[in-house]
């Protein structure tokens, strides 16, 4: 059960003052809410907020805009937000509005939406620099320009207009890769949730079923334990369709035989989770299956023991490629010279994606991975990072180059790792994946 699904609102001053701290003197920075998309004619999808936004709010309406100013004299946030409408909120939805917004939030002003032009404009004016987060909304990149230019047409009255676009994008990619330890328990939190989901989903499994009603397994647990949305669309994969990476049609029946890819996580307060599990429809492995997962699971393992402060996903690359082309070459899934297929790297004509990748409030998260301009994944792993290791291997039916027994399977196996002072903490504690547990918790 959930103990706390918010962070503190220290912790969001916290962020605004070390964003503060980054922004050059005489500046201010224009951060945009997002905004409701219609799904169809008067529908909208469920509202997410912008996470830079978020991440320096919790602030979880749209159409907001949080100005920080930076002067000599001056460090503050002023929010602009939706008023209080009593009309607009019966038939939509409350509204935080602007006192509120002040006491709860702890931003040191807030102002109406209607109101921004004249309170904003001013904070503007005369500011070296204006900084914002370049391509995310065009159409808020498109409406501070129109403010500069608002600006520049009074300078006869002496106005002086900041003369410097700077992105921001790249301060805070930084600062959310760094987790919190009140990050670190959300996410913590979510992959328990998580894990429940894919028991659940485990136990749940039976061929004749369709995909999508172990889909709605995966949303039930995960709504029901306080993640009421997913962190994206789940993968919900029997047989061949575990081959198309991004499956999410799950529209098929299961199939008794078949092995079972859920690529899942729920989301609370803002932060994903996202895990993968393949397990046989039936609750058991045939012996192709068990050899290619037993293989994949064993690189996953290899890929977590190795991770320290320090490590590069480079690096880790490297150790799961070798040992999965080894595992292939014994398998008889590669042939040839061991040694060239090893410097070929020829396990990723089966292990056709990255081993991993960044996690926080998106499921790809943000933060850059290279530690110069070398394409390489270079970067230093540090205590706090959070990041997938997902290897997989996938044999499609089509695959005419390999033994029919092979054809079909689909394996990928992800967890989410904490890098530690001194390693990581695996936050996927409770999601079966050795063939023993998954075989128990079906045989149940
Ligand atoms: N769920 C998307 C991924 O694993 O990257
Ligand atoms: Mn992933
Ligand atoms: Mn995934």
């Amino acid at each position: 059960m959930i103990k706390n699904t918010l962070l503190p609102v220290a912790e969001f001053c916290q962020r605004r003052k070390n964003f503060i701290a980054q922004m050059p003197n005489n500046s201010i920075a224009l951060i945009a809410a997002g905004k409701e998309v219609t799904r169809s004619n008067d529908t909208e999808y469920p509202f997410c907020q912008n996470k830079h936004f978020y991440y320096l709010t919790g602030f979880n309406e749209p159409d907001a805009i949080l100005a920080i100013i930076k002067a000599d004299d001056v460090a503050e946030s002023v929010l602009f937000s939706r008023e209080k409408d009593p009309l607009q909120e019966v038939w939509h939805g409350r509204r935080v509005g602007q006192n509120k917004a002040i006491k709860d939030y702890k931003f040191d002003n807030c102002f109406a939406l209607a109101d921004i032009e004249e309170q904003l404009i001013p904070l503007i004016t005369g500011k070296t620099a204006v900084l914002i987060c370049q391509n995310e909304q065009n159409d808020f990149q498109q409406q501070v320009l129109n403010w500069l230019s608002q600006i520049k047409q009074a300078s006869r009255t002496g106005a002086k207009a900041p003369t410097t676009l700077i992105d921001c994008n790249n301060i805070l990619d930084e600062m959310r890769l760094h987790k919190s330890n009140a990050e670190l328990d959300i996410m913590r939190q979510v992959n328990v949730i998580s894990g429940a989901a894919h028991q659940r989903a485990m136990q749940q499994s039976q061929a004749g079923k369709f995909e999508y009603q172990i889909e709605a397994e995966l949303l039930h647990e995960f709504a029901s334990n306080g993640a009421r949305y997913p962190a994206y669309s789940s993968i919900v994969a029997g047989g061949d369709n575990a081959n198309i990476l991004h499956y999410t049609d799950n529209d098929e029946a299961l199939k008794n035989g078949d092995l079972l890819l859920i690529d899942a996580g729920g989301e609370l307060a803002g932060y994903a989770a996202d895990i993968t599990r393949t397990f046989p429809v039936n609750g058991k492995f045939s012996e192709p299956q068990s050899l290619i997962y037993q293989l994949v699971l064993d690189s996953q393992n290899l890929a977590i023991a190795a991770i320290k402060p320090g490590q590069t996903l480079a690096e880790l690359n490297r150790i799961v490629c070798e040992f999965l082309t080894k595992g292939l070459y014994d398998l008889g899934i590669l042939q040839g010279n061991l040694t060239i297929l090893i410097a070929q790297r020829a396990c990723k004509k089966y292990f056709i994606h990255g081993l991993g990748h960044w996690l926080g409030l998106d499921v790809h998260d943000v933060g850059d991975y290279h530690a110069s301009a070398m394409r390489e994944q270079l970067r230093p792993f540090a205590d706090g990072m959070v990041l997938t290791i997902e290897p997989g291997i996938y044999i499609p039916s089509t695959d005419k180059s390999v033994d029919e027994k092979w054809r079909g399977i689909g394996v990928r196996i992800e967890d989410n790792i904490a890098i530690t002072a001194t390693g990581f903490e695996n936050l996927t504690v409770n999601a079966p994946k050795t063939i023993a547990d998954i075989e128990a918790l079906m045989a149940d």
